[in-house]
């Protein structure tokens, strides 16, 4: 099954991603986590990019494709995959198709009031990655990772004056995509404004729903 998931910066796509790719035992390939990481190594990849990614701006849509082109020719996503922050733009979801077909787009959505206090207090385990918020989400004992004990960062562009850019860089973007997929289709849309395991199950209702899960 082939999933991508589509929605605002911090509205949850990582949280729900990761969540459904251990139900669904399909791994959860974020672009976002893809490119911190090449920055954090200072490959060649990371040095053409940090710029974009810092100041919230997108990354030219020539390496995005050739990144996810790679990534999912490996041998973890011959079951399917759950995509995370990718197609960003009309000519990455055209791309996409060229490649592989999308059985699901899953958007979510929530206030403006409510991702901006989502995002402003995320953290992240440096180790593993895993997601907390220190109000909706926090770790048992402070700073530190639940899971691997690693230490919990906040992203550098989780600062106010550039979450107000991400934010504008996609009301600016993806419409044309979400039309994409709602032209054929598959478009979804459901409401993360709930928490986190009420927004899991509403996706996984609606898998069930289009015959892509069985009970
Ligand atoms: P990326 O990493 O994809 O960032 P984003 O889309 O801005 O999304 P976020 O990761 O910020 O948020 P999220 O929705 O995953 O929220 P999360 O689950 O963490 O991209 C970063 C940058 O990379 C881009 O700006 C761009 O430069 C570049 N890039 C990446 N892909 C690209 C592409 N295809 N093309 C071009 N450029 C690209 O949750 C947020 C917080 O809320 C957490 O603290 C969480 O604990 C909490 N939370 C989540 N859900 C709930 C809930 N239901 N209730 C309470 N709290 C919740």
């Amino acid at each position: 099954m082939n999933i991508v998931v589509l929605g605002p910066p911090g509205v949850g796509k990582g949280t729900y991603a990761k969540r459904l790719s251990e139900i669904l035992k399909i791994p959860h390939i974020s672009t976002g986590d893809m490119l911190r990481e090449e920055i954090k190594k200072g490959s060649e990849l990371g040095r053409k990019v940090k710029g974009y990614v810092e100041r919230g701006e997108l990354v030219p849509d020539e390496i995005m494709i050739e990144v996810i082109k790679e990534r999912i020719s490996q041998r973890d996503c011959e079951k399917g995959f759950i995509l995370d922050g990718f197609p960003r733009t009309l000519k990455q979801a055209q791309a996409l198709d060229s490649i592989t077909k999308i059985d699901i787009a899953l958007n979510f959505l929530a206030p403006k009031e409510v991702i901006i206090e989502r995002l402003s207090g995320r953290r992240i385990c440096k180790r593993c990655g895993a997601i907390y918020h220190i109000k909706n989400m926090p770790p048992k004992r402070p700073g530190v990772c639940d899971i691997c004990g690693g230490p919990l960062y906040q992203r550098e562009d989780d600062k106010p004056e550039v979450i107000e850019r991400r934010l504008e860089v996609y009301k600016n973007t993806m419409k044309p995509v979400e039309d994409y997929y709602r032209d054929k289709g598959i478009l979804i849309t459901i409401d993360a404004s709930a928490g986190v395991e009420e927004v899991v199950k509403s996706c996984l209702k609606v898998l069930k729903e289009k015959g892509l899960l069985s009970d």
